[in-house]
């Protein structure tokens, strides 16, 4: 039998999902399991949000433009304009999901073989789409001492060689939680300037960002306008995941004129979901993203009530987003995760973290950390944190 592509077999599995067939493992022997591993909020969608989908029910399923529904572009437009930000509906292309965004970004700014600086660990299926576009990610490693924050602009221009096309950032960060601060932006600005690049910016958890602070969004910077993609979604905006949309936004058109060739192949993204989407953008106040800007730095707070006594665990207080990456005492997290699935439970539950190792992309790095999102109720997230604290300490006494 002739072998699959190396391309697939080298691709790795994503860390945030490989250690799902434990979890079905430990629910079918009857053990409840708390999902901290994966960005999914528990946070109900919007309920116009089901209203509209059923006002525009067709009566055929057709699809619908490539760039996404005009309808949906004005809402996101409008939604950036309350921010400020002036972007045009031809600006933006509805993607299925965020994630079809970064493939977009990678897929119109680079060839084969070319390569993306990125910051390490970084959200892990950047690789996943790395490898789809035949890209190379290069990591520049980010250090908790440093809050995870940029290194030096030298350090950075280091890593430059004449196949980087792009540096590619996330803020507020996933697995991290850091928000890039405008100093920090504006030293990226002038390298991709000085050494023309693009700037690729997830910017997917832009209106999580705690404390009173506030995002600056790439779009916002001056003088690199044909240089910035962003990234977007809704899939935690709107705590509407399975909806599968997000966007992309560029101000320059050659490059939104690729992503619409890229757009006409794939044909259209969710035609149904679009209309739910607009409703949603063009009707919440803001109050509804203040609340759930509260609720996840209230969540935040509580994780870090209720893990900082714990001995031999270091982790940082997240400025935003709603992940923390969290150094433990074991030597192999990865062990330690599947562990927690296979090996331990505490009055019939346990808790499933995402190892961090899959985050970065030099090897040996990140063996010890775990992320963990904090995306349930505090009930669940006190239960879950509790299992945690406890699987740590039984597994030091019993296994390491
Ligand atoms: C930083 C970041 N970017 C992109 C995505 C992709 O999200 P989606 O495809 O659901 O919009 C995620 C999902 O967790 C993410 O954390």
């Amino acid at each position: 039998m002739t072998a699959i592509s190396e391309r697939c077999a080298d691709m790795q599995a994503s860390p945030i999902r490989k250690l799902v067939p434990l979890a079905n493992a430990a629910k079918t022997r009857g053990t409840s399991v708390y999902h901290l591993n994966i960005g999914q909020p528990d946070i109900p969608t919007p309920e116009g949000y089901w209203k509209a989908l059923k006002e525009s029910l067709p009566e055929v399923l057709a699809y619908g433009p490539s760039q996404g529904l005009l309808v949906l572009r004005e809402a996101i437009s409008t939604y950036y304009s309350r921010a400020g930000i002036d972007i045009d509906t031809d600006e933006i292309i509805i993607t299925t999901g965020g994630s079809e965004a970064v493939y977009f970004a990678f897929m119109t700014t680079c060839d084969v073989g070319d390569e993306v600086i990125c910051f390490e660990p970084f959200y892990t299926n950047y690789n996943g789409f790395a490898t789809m576009a035949g890209i190379n990610l290069v990591p520049v490693t980010t250090v908790a001492e440093n809050g995870f924050h940029l290194p030096s602009k030298s350090e950075i221009e280091s890593k430059i060689t004449e196949k980087t096309k792009a540096i590619l950032i996330c803020t507020p960060n996933n697995p991290t939680g850091t928000v890039l601060s405008p100093e920090e932006l504006s030293t990226l600005s002038d390298i991709v300037q000085k050494n023309d690049l693009f700037l690729l910016s997830d910017e997917v958890y832009r209106d999580f960002v705690f404390d009173g602070g506030s995002h600056l969004s790439t779009l916002e910077l001056p003088d690199i306008e044909d240089r910035v993609i962003v990234m977007d979604s809704i899939s935690k905006r709107f705590s509407s995941c399975g909806a599968r949309l997000g966007n992309m936004i560029s101000r320059n058109k050659t490059i939104m004129e690729a992503a619409l060739k890229l757009g006409q192949a794939r044909l259209c993204p969710p035609t149904v979901a679009q209309y739910g989407a607009a409703w949603i953008y063009h009707h919440l106040s803001e109050d509804y993203y203040e609340n759930i800007r509260t609720t996840y730095q209230n969540r935040r707070d509580l994780l870090i009530n209720e893990l900082s006594d714990v001995e031999g665990i270091f982790f940082l207080k997240p400025e935003g987003a709603f992940y923390a990456t969290i150094k433990l005492p074991v030597k192999d997290a990865d062990a330690f995760a599947s562990w927690m699935l296979t090996d331990f439970q505490l009055n019939g539950e346990t808790t499933m973290v995402a190892p961090a190792a899959g985050f970065y992309a030099t090897p040996g790095l990140g063996l010890d950390l775990i992320r963990i999102a904090f995306v349930l109720s505090d009930d669940k997230m006190r239960k879950a944190l509790n299992i945690l604290k406890n699987g740590i300490k039984t597994y030091l006494e019993t296994v390491q």
